[in-house]
């Protein structure tokens, strides 16, 4: 790992606008960060895609953040963070942060009945990676998966308050219900936004968790450890790019990071 500091911007991938919901929670705790955001809009959605496919983008991403010069890379994108941390890491070259393992981490110490449920993305969820974390862990934790891809695409379209939102989530969580769990992993970037449907369907007594939270937690932490913090008063600069239409990127984005993008550019990868 070459020479960093802490004045470099962190670096932060997504397949697409998602991601921003990640962005949005470090924007938070880590108010003197600059950013670079890559968005890859022309290949979303990465949850359908093969494992070969998502580790042969999620690398192109990396190689692009690495460009900018970026002390640090978070993966967004649960579904690249469940199926390519490895191959990301080997090829980043500073330090790497995905979004499984702080919400597995927060989820297990949540749980008072070992029982945890993940819902993502079908990669996602077939990939196991939530519950290889959890189990790291605890091996005593039951965990169930199930994929709900059909949130994705109701949160683009801005129904999380619309009725096929709420028809969406009964007709998922439903067939979970019978496994009792107290704990719900949020295992998508989408899926923040749609925090009161969830809530709504699974009920008051069972708790949900906020991968995007529980990495912006982590990065300030990692961070501080490593002696990179920024703490300078200057302004920070935060840059997004996207492989494109960048216009409904800005448009979508805004509602998912909760304020305007200033700077964002297409790029080729
Ligand atoms: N960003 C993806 C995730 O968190 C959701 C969208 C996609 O399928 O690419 O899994």
């Amino acid at each position: 790992m070459k020479n960093l500091n802490p004045l470099q911007p962190i670096g932060i991938f997504d397949s697409g606008i998602g991601g921003l919901t990640v962005v949005k929670e470090i924007i938070h705790s880590l108010p003197n960060e600059s950013i670079i955001y890559f968005g890859d809009t022309a290949r979303v959605p990465y949850g359908t895609k093969s494992d070969s496919t998502i580790k042969e983008y999620s690398i192109q991403n990396t190689k692009f953040l690495r460009k900018h010069n970026v002390k640090l890379i978070v993966v967004a994108c649960n579904t690249a963070s469940s199926v390519a941390l490895n191959e990301i890491t080997l090829h980043a070259n500073v330090p790497v942060i995905g979004v499984i393992k702080p919400g597995a981490e927060a989820a297990v110490k949540n749980t008072f009945n070992n029982r945890i449920a993940i819902i993502g993305t079908n990669a996602t969820v077939s990939s196991k990676a939530y519950d290889r974390e959890i189990s790291k862990l605890n091996p005593k934790i039951e965990v169930r998966g199930k994929a709900c891809p059909l949130f994705v695409p109701i949160v683009e379209e801005g129904w999380m308050n619309h009725e096929i939102g709420l028809l969406a989530a009964k007709e998922y969580l439903n067939v979970l219900q019978r496994f009792a769990y107290d704990t719900l992993v949020l295992g998508c970037t989408h899926y923040p936004l749609l925090k009161h449907t969830i809530q709504n369907v699974v009920g008051d007594k069972v708790k949900l968790i906020d991968s995007g939270i529980e990495t912006a937690k982590q990065v300030k932490s990692i961070l501080a450890e490593i002696n990179l913090l920024n703490n300078s008063k200057e302004k920070p600069n935060r840059k997004y790019f996207v492989s494109d239409l960048p216009h409904r990127f800005k448009e979508i984005g805004e509602m998912f990071l909760g304020q305007k993008i200033k700077s964002i550019a297409k790029i080729d990868l």
